[in-house]
């Protein structure tokens, strides 16, 4: 019988290599088989009736995270958007997040209210650089994920790790100069679906180090999801800095929520870097700090963070630090430390100022 590949099919049918390979192992396409560690497809066969068009249309739904990201909020969404002043006090129009990561709430916010000014900002610079690309260069990133996915997609594991380790170096490399910025969102992207549990770590150095991950079909381009961030963000500022930074716009109007690095439950915990900086016990209470500022000017703050009680009953950092707002514990499940196997559940703070 003559074979084609699942890159071959992919083109002949003008489908995504990866839809190929979804419908391969749905048992979609008779015939086809694994061979060596790709599927292949008897040619002459018929392009299943419900393929996708490589162009198709956005569809209609929700903006997500584009990003796995260390500290994700998206299990405790149900727990935040109870503090959204939005629908109850429409005087808030304004919304800023200057932690934003992965962007759990941010999404979550733009997708359910349309509000007039949002801000939001992050220290990882290839993160926010990431951010600028989808909302500015949505369809050259595409074009440039694409061609990542089917090649990867093509490859054997071992052929995989070449590519993967040759991606990184240059992402490495491109980190330190200014240009590229759309290959250097492409390559962000491509490292966090293909890396070891989605990990934004670097070393000493400042280069990224996490190695491959073993997802046998990673969803490196999600078109629709990307078209419908890049549609979110369109009017979204985005500025790559320390959160302070967010001062200026921050008024009565402003509905704020910071979402910190983590204070590590034990002095032990390996805890993740998410960039070249730390953020020490002392980063924790200048923070609190510039709540109470903000506070005074009339914005309405949540803040979250590690109850250190799940480590030491008798540790009152946060309840000493936020003195002057209200503090609730919410029930959490997550990782406790860099060994996976340990995740459990724990209590997660929510600091209000209302
Ligand atoms: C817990 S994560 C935020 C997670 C996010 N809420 C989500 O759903 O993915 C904390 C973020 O703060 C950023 N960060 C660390 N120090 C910062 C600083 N001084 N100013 C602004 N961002 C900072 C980190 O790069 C990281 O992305």
């Amino acid at each position: 019988m003559d074979l084609i590949s699942a890159k071959e099919a992919a083109s002949k049918w003008d489908i995504s290599q990866r839809r190929v390979i979804v419908l391969c192992s749905e048992g979609r396409i008779p015939g086809a088989q694994i061979v060596g560690n790709s599927w292949v497809i008897p040619n002459g066969s018929n392009k299943p009736s419900d393929a996708r068009t490589k162009d198709a249309k956005i569809k209609t739904g929700d903006a997500k995270p584009f990003l796995k990201w260390a500290g994700g909020k998206s299990q405790l969404l149900k727990e935040i958007e109870q503090f959204y002043p939005f629908a109850k006090n429409p005087k808030i129009t304004k919304y800023a997040e200057p932690f934003v990561g992965g962007g759990a709430v941010l999404f979550d916010i733009l997708n359910k209210f349309e509000l007039r000014e949002v801000y939001i900002s992050d220290i990882n610079s290839e993160l926010i650089n990431t951010y600028i690309v989808i909302r500015d260069n949505i369809d050259s990133l595409i074009k440039v994920l694409k061609k990542y996915e089917d090649e990867y997609l093509s490859l054997n594991n071992d052929e995989r790790k070449k590519v993967y380790l040759a991606k990184r170096a240059r992402f490495n490399e491109l980190k330190t100069k200014k240009n590229n910025k759309i290959e250097l969102a492409a390559l962000m992207i491509f490292l966090n679906k293909t890396c070891f549990n989605g990990l934004y770590r670097v070393n000493r150095k400042g280069e990224y180090n996490v190695p491959m991950g073993a997802y046998k079909n990673p969803l490196i381009c999600n078109e629709n999801n990307l078209r419908l961030v890049s549609k979110k963000l369109q009017n979204v500022k985005i500025v790559c800095g320390d959160y302070k930074e967010s001062e200026s716009f921050i008024d009565d109007k402003t509905f704020v929520y910071f979402d910190p690095p983590y204070r590590p439950l034990t002095p032990t915990a390996n805890f993740t870097s998410y960039t070249e900086g730390m953020f020490d016990d002392k980063n924790q209470l200048e923070l609190a700090k510039f709540v109470q500022k903000l506070d005074k000017k009339g914005a309405k703050i949540v803040a979250s963070n590690s109850d250190p009680k799940n480590a030491n009953e008798d540790d009152n950092f946060f309840d000493d630090a936020y003195s002057e707002q209200n503090i609730k514990r919410v029930s959490a499940t997550r990782m406790i430390n860099s060994n996976s196997e340990k995740r459990g559940k724990i209590n997660e703070l929510l600091i209000s100022n209302f």
